[in-house]
């Protein structure tokens, strides 16, 4: 999704702003630009394309001293990939320039009374519509000008302004679309994404909703759009610069793969006393009482979050005996949920900025549910407007495609099975295992790791696919959905994730010897039932890769390839289930030649609805 990243300070801009574009390229984006105050007034360049190419076309900017600046990667909605479309986006007198992430919803009934009033547009976006509104009110203060103008707008917006005769100030506004100020000495950033400032500064604001910050070399002024003066926590971003980097890895996305061992010990860390055979959930101390007498739980989530939130629902419903609902967060804000007082609503996202989970979580708000979050990104929306919840401390995911916040996000759901579970229906016996078997997850991950080569190979034997199928029962049938996604999303070939049975009612129509199937065959009480589905594929000429539990030799005589997991609980199963799966559609969409972190389309942290 869109990107943006501002500078105001004593050094250049250009290479600032640059360094800070590419960062953000894992949102996804089509287009990029920059703006920049340089004495005469403001020099804008833009233009379809990646970042390296706005560097190649804009390489004799660097150097020139201009200390204030905008810069922007773009996401078309409003309008095709294009030059005119592409951020920044200035008034008809080029007197300010705008670089926006969200959507102005009334941008037309505002564009209609602005072209009557004479006024040029330049691109088909409702971006500009808002930039030729501040120019409109832009006298001599631009704070002012902003503010005024984002009255008149409906919709979401993170924007980052600057004017023609006002080197030494920028000004950022926000609502539903997050933006980041980090502040040092004689200089402040501006950005979408923490990870685009965190090089030059770990001190952070989170600007809230409908709140205007003014930057200038010498600190910053914060008010409500209404003209409020508030005094803004200043944060400390807790991952280092490290964190953005490959570290040797070709990907990001293998990279990620390969942090789970670590990524899920750090969601556990503190938070899970064996010996107890207990969890301690800090952020959800507020509710303690509360979720003792609650009766029913929803998870609302979208994309794999939701696919956790399936394993959360297997998890707590046998764990923790309480009945529990998983919904697509597009679905429940739209319809009229039942939430009554003892629902306990969790919405569960990686980036804490998904638009519809945010809707969610205000909807169910509004109705008087205590909302809980499990998010990854400190900070984020949908952290700072839920009642409690827990982070996951897995560091920046680059990789479009989620992998270790989803295993983190499994970790954090088996600490609240275990939590919700001791308070009502497992003894400490049966705590101590789940616990006992959730501590030594990190240690069999980095075994299935260690396959890495192998699964490479099989990888390779199936790469000319073009139809997979995935299937599972039980704890990993959101699995298969997790793996067939991960397919799709980074190599385009086509899969579907199905509960192996229902197979028979459909997709097994298309089982040939070019439609391979991916089984989780893990040892549970229903593994010979998965065995008989098995057949079922085998008898219609398809290939089957089992993933199964080490020790089960049977599994050889029925899947052409094995990849082996540790023998672990039912319930922990799909952390290490998932791994395999991961690595498989990794390798083939590298077979394949496939952008890996940038998949076409697709973009991290889906702002817009
Ligand atoms: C996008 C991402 C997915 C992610 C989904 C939900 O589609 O590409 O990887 O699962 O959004 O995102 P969230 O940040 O709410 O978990």
């Amino acid at each position: 999704m869109c990107g943006i990243v501002g500078y105001v300070g004593s050094k250049d801009a250009y290479p600032i702003l640059l360094g800070g574009l590419s960062v953000l390229e894992y949102r996804g984006y089509d287009s990029a630009g920059i703006a920049l105050v340089n004495g005469k007034g403001l020099e804008i360049h833009k233009d379809k394309g990646k970042v390296d190419h706005l560097r190649s076309i804009t390489h004799d900017v660097a150097g020139r001293g201009c200390t204030t600046g905008i810069a922007h990667t773009r996401w078309a909605t409003h309008g095709a990939p294009s030059k005119h479309n592409a951020h920044p986006h200035t008034d008809q007198h080029d007197r300010i320039a705008l670089v926006h992430n969200g959507i102005i919803e009334n941008y037309s009934l505002l564009k209609e009374k602005m072209l009557k009033e004479g006024i040029k547009f330049r691109s088909e976006t409702d971006t500009e519509v808002l930039a030729q509104l501040i120019g409109k009110y832009y006298e001599k203060d631009l704070a002012a000008a902003v503010r005024r103008a984002l009255l008149e707008v409906d919709g979401t917006f993170g924007i980052a302004v600057i004017a023609h005769d006002r080197p030494g100030v920028l000004i950022g506004a926000r609502r539903g679309s997050p933006l980041v100020v980090g502040v040092a000495e004689g200089e402040l950033f501006l950005a979408s994404d923490a990870s685009a400032v965190v090089a030059h500064t770990k001190d952070v604001i989170y600007l809230k909703d409908n709140n205007l910050i003014e930057l200038t070399p010498e600190g910053f002024d914060t008010t409500t759009l209404d003209n409020k003066k508030i005094s803004p926590e200043i944060h400390t971003i807790e991952w280092s610069v490290d964190a953005l980097a490959k570290g040797g890895f070709d990907h990001f996305m293998l990279k990620e793969i390969f942090e789970q061992p670590e990524t899920i010990y750090n969601a556990m860390r503190g938070r899970l006393l064996v010996s107890e055979g207990v969890a301690r959930l800090d952020g959800l101390n507020l509710v303690l009482p509360e979720l003792r007498g609650i009766r029913r739980l929803v998870l609302v989530a979208c994309g794999t979050s939701w696919h956790a939130a399936l394993v959360g629902e297997y998890m707590i419903e046998e764990i923790a005996g309480i009945p529990v609902e998983v919904e697509y967060a597009s679905e429940f804000r739209y319809r009229n949920p039942i939430i009554e007082p003892d629902t306990l609503i969790f919405v569960i996202s990686q980036s804490g900025e998904t638009a519809d989970t945010l809707a969610a979580l205000r909807e169910a708000s509004y109705k008087g549910a205590t909302v809980l979050g499990i998010c990854n990104v400190v900070g984020s929306s949908i952290a700072r407007e839920t009642h409690g919840g827990v982070y996951l401390h897995a560091g920046p995911e680059i990789g479009v495609a989620s992998t270790k916040a989803f295993t983190s996000q499994l970790t954090v759901l088996a600490l609240l099975t275990l939590l919700l579970g001791r308070m009502r229906r497992i003894s400490n016996s049966d705590g101590i295992a789940v616990a006992k078997a959730l501590e030594a997850i990190p240690k069999q991950v980095r075994k299935i790791l260690r396959q890495n080569d192998t699964i490479r190979e099989i990888a390779k034997i199936y790469a000319k696919h073009n139809n997979f199928l995935y299937l599972g029962r039980s704890y990993n049938f959101p699995v298969a959905l997790e793996g067939a996604l991960k397919l799709k999303e980074i190599s385009y070939v086509h899969a579907e994730g199905y509960p192996a049975a229902e197979m028979k009612h459909g997709p097994i129509a298309l089982i040939d010897q070019d439609m391979p199937s991916v089984v989780l065959a893990i040892k549970d009480s229903i593994y010979d039932k998965v065995i008989s589905n098995i057949q079922e594929v085998k008898a219609r000429g398809g290939s089957v890769i089992a993933v199964a539990t080490e020790g089960d030799r049977e599994i050889e005589k029925h899947a052409r390839h094995v990849i082996y997991i540790p023998k672990i609980i039912p319930m922990l199963s799909p952390l290490l289930s998932v791994i395999p799966l991961q690595l498989l559609a990794y390798h083939i969409a590298a077979q394949r030649g496939c952008e890996i972190d940038q998949p076409r389309n697709l973009a991290k942290s889906v702002t817009v609805e």
